[in-house]
């Protein structure tokens, strides 16, 4: 849908495009073809939740909606898509796409490592956890008059385990989200996680990151290519960085 002033008085998201646009958009789908098709591509999207008692977790405000749209982008384009959802996530279940759901870090991490070994493309646009609660109570904490103390530990690293096991053929990709140091703390990451490409994620700008309909990014390449990307819708996004990915195999 298009965004503006809307029939019920209010403004966003939520207009009939205009009928050029829509043929625009048409044409460019058809266009574009199959280009993924015999391809598995393994998209993760959402946060992750890590149990503190039965009713209380610590979460982050990923709702998956970036890694949704790029799951749906390699789906028009043929590919066979599986996405592993994180507990955030509150989305209908995308056509044509097998979605596998889970809940904490260390649960998306099994899924993501079944899956990731005979896949093409892996694109991790999930918040995951870097820690979880130590000791996860049975029961509901009670609470007293005192302070409570969670011990947090870390949780693995899933993209640095893919990166470690990453098969020649195989495109890796990852997201920073960064408040600051974007480009820095990026290039840090790619390097360090051994992927072919990494989407910088500005998340300070107000209509983009956690959340949001818009994004703002940079896509690094491995060759040190940076290309800017103005705030864009996350399907637009996610076309782009399927270009970037297809670029990558020819
Ligand atoms: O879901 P939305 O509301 O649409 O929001 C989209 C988004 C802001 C979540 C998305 O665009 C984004 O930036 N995703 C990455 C968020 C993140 O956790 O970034 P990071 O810089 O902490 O992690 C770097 C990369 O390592 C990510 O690909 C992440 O999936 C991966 N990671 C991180 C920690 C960990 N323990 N395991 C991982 O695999």
């Amino acid at each position: 849908p298009a965004t503006g002033h809307l029939a019920c008085g209010g403004s966003g998201v939520g207009r009939l495009p205009e009928p050029a646009d829509i043929v625009r958009e048409m044409e460019e789908t058809q266009a574009r073809g199959k280009t993924l098709a015999g391809k598995k591509v393994l998209v993760t999207a959402g946060g992750t939740l890590e149990a503190i008692d039965p009713v209380r977790f610590i979460g982050n405000r990923s709702s998956g909606k970036m890694g949704y749209a790029v799951a749906q982008e390699a789906a028009q384009r043929g590919a066979e898509v599986v996405l592993v959802a994180g507990g955030t996530v509150a989305l209908a279940d995308p056509p044509g796409i097998r979605v596998l759901h889970t809940e904490s870090a260390l649960a998306m991490r099994e899924a993501v490592l079944q899956e990731a070994a005979d896949a093409a493309v892996v694109i991790k646009a999930a918040a995951v956890a870097d820690y979880r609660p130590k000791e996860r109570a049975k029961q509901k904490i009670k609470k007293n008059d005192a302070e409570l103390t969670l011990v947090l530990e870390k949780n693995p690293d899933i993209l640095m385990e893919l990166g470690a096991r990453k098969r020649e053929t195989q495109i890796l990709v990852g997201f920073a989200a960064e408040t600051q140091n974007l480009l820095a703390y990026a290039q840090e990451k790619l390097k360090k996680k051994n992927l072919d490409l990494i989407v910088a994620n500005d998340v300070t700008c107000p209509d983009a990151g956690f959340n949001t309909e818009t994004n703002l990014v940079k896509i690094i390449g491995r060759d040190g290519s940076i290309k800017e990307l103005p705030l864009l819708s996350k399907q637009k996004v996610a076309k782009t960085i399927l270009d970037a990915i297809e670029s990558l195999q020819k």
